[in-house]
């Protein structure tokens, strides 16, 4: 494992559990956190200290602004949640205002990294991140439909009793209601998925799965009132691949810039992370209903934007 400085903006449920999560994966060296609420911060920063002789070494602390000069990455996970029955649309007014904030805040201070975006809603506002801050795409990220994708690949190896660890599955689009999965391209063992269950798609088996995966938030937001581990299990996974160079491939919401026909977007799409951020897109073959399902959802994106800029 590489050491680097993160910064991590916002302290709630979703930012504690991948500090906790980033700690007991030994990812990364130094870990500062910034909230509106510092005082929380701080008992976080000594509840987590005590964790550090069971793991690997890392030094956690409460940040400023003026840390972020030296991170490698900042990840932004403050803003408002989703409340039962809301859509993560719904958010924007309040966490655009939030988010924009920040964002000025890390500009002001020599920022010189990488920013991964998870607040909602995580598409829109990792595109106005993007145009705030006027870094290269490779640079702004979103963890977009990396949840979604995790969350599918989950489905299906319950579904047909498969390691969920080799199933291969991706949700492409907004990480919302407009989300959608390319079956396609979702392959166990090597083979398409379609043809290692031939009967399940006109079963409907796969309707059911990725209507399972669209709405888990909300039903996690039911049961519990807010959703955190699987978000900071996929954030934790997704800085580690940065920090460590992984040249991995996720589905998360990137600046599109031609690709599948679509510009001036940032939206949930298959690429390869690695040390500098975006290392590439993939641009998959997309069949003509996949395609129209993503251009709309582009569309979503573009209308909430056009609201808050
Ligand atoms: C979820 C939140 C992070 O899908 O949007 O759990």
């Amino acid at each position: 494992m590489k050491s680097a400085n993160i910064v991590l903006i916002g302290d709630g449920a979703i930012g504690s559990s991948y500090a906790f999560n980033l700690l007991t994966s030994g990812v990364g060296g130094s870990l500062g956190i910034i909230d509106v609420n510092m005082t929380r911060v701080q008992g976080d920063v000594e509840d987590l200290s005590d964790a550090l002789p069971y793991v690997a070494q890392k030094s956690i602390y409460a940040a400023s602004y003026a840390d972020v000069e030296y991170a490698d990455l900042v990840v932004i996970t403050a803003g408002v949640a989703q409340k039962p029955g809301e859509t993560r649309l719904q958010l924007l007014a309040k966490n655009a205002a939030i988010i924009t904030d920040i964002t000025k805040n890390i500009m002001a201070n020599h920022f010189d990294g990488i920013i991964l975006v998870a607040s909602n809603p995580v598409d829109v506002l990792t595109e106005l991140v993007l145009r705030l801050t006027g870094l290269p795409r490779n640079r702004v990220l979103g963890s977009g439909t990396a949840l979604d994708s995790a969350r599918l690949r989950s489905e299906i190896g319950r579904r047909y009793n498969i390691d969920v660890r080799t199933v291969h599955a991706y949700i492409m689009g907004e990480h919302g209601d407009s989300e959608f999965p390319v079956w396609e391209f979702a392959t166990i063992g090597g083979q398409p998925l379609t043809e290692f269950v031939p009967q399940a798609q006109q079963a409907g088996d796969f309707a059911a799965l990725s209507d399972r995966v669209k709405k888990a938030a909300y039903s996690i937001i039911e049961k519990k009132g807010a959703t955190f581990y699987g978000i900071a299990a996929s954030l934790t996974r997704l800085t580690a691949a940065i920090i460590n160079d992984d040249h991995a491939a996720f589905a998360m919401s990137v600046h599109l810039q031609g690709e599948y026909g679509l510009r001036d977007v940032s939206i949930g799409v298959p690429v390869i992370l690695g040390g500098h951020g975006l290392d590439r897109i993939l641009q998959l073959d997309l069949n003509t209903e996949d395609l129209a399902k993503l251009t709309n959802s582009a569309q979503v994106l573009k209308d909430n934007l056009a609201t808050v800029i």
